[in-house]
């Protein structure tokens, strides 16, 4: 099935969140990092503005920066407002309000359109879907994110998982995965069976980080090579 914009809501993160959601270290932003699903975030933008080596994948790559600057204003409003319906489900400690929340996620937004026509020239933005193979070699990168992608869309089912994990650790010699949870803030439906699947060839972890905006989100996974 073709990958439609009108099916993707648009939402990003920053670097400061990022660090925090992956306990990112100094050796870890020296390394070469590709970010899986990395969509409107500013990860991207703003490490490459302190000379660190990121590749972002996503399939809204494919879209131009204006098709994607539209898709953004569709949606903002709709997200703040089931934000604003289901207060109950998130931390207002960091981000202290849903004006504050808007303010953070639309400044790394339009970093990231500001960012993508460079940054596509640059190879930094890469369209990709999960789960079909990516064009690099075998263990060519120490680290793999997804934020906010897998795990959290539960409903994309086991196997999609199975085969996305797949391919990201034939590429990266570690991958880390955040959040834990499903859309309804309760543990992935999919947690058990990804651990169960890789335990036995790979070294998996889950590490508390420093992040919790989703109640109860503050947890990674962490999938290493042996
Ligand atoms: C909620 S956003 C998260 C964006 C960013 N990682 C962040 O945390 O700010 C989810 C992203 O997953 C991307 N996505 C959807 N289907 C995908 C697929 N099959 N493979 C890779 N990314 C996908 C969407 O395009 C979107 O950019």
């Amino acid at each position: 099935m073709a990958f439609e914009l009108k099916n993707v809501v648009p939402w990003g993160r920053n670097l400061e969140e990022y660090s925090r959601i992956f306990k990112l270290t100094e050796l870890d932003f020296k390394s070469r990092i590709l970010s899986f699903g990395d969509g409107p975030a500013s990860f991207n933008y703003e490490m490459t503005k302190l000379n660190r080596k990121v590749i972002s994948l996503d399939p809204i790559y494919q879209f131009t920066k204006d098709e994607l600057k539209q898709r953004i204003s569709d949606t903002k409003d709709t997200i703040l407002e089931q934000t604003r319906a289901n207060l109950d489900n998130f931390v207002w400690s960091n981000i202290k309000s849903i004006q504050d929340l808007e303010q953070i996620r639309m400044n790394a937004m339009n970093n990231f359109i500001d960012d993508f026509e460079l940054g596509k020239t640059q190879e930094r933005y890469i369209y990709h879907e999960l789960p079909n193979p990516t064009k690099y070699s075998d263990l060519s990168f120490d680290l793999g994110l997804s934020s906010h992608f897998l795990i959290l869309y539960s409903q994309l089912g086991l196997d999609f998982h199975i085969k996305s994990i797949s391919e990201m650790l034939r590429i990266c010699k570690e991958i880390r995965i955040f959040p834990l949870l499903n859309l309804n803030a309760v543990k992935s439906e999919v947690l058990e069976g990804i651990i169960d699947y890789f335990q036995s060839d790979f070294i998996i972890s889950i590490d508390p980080v420093d992040y919790e905006f989703q109640k109860g989100g503050n947890q990674m996974l962490k999938i290493k090579q042996k």
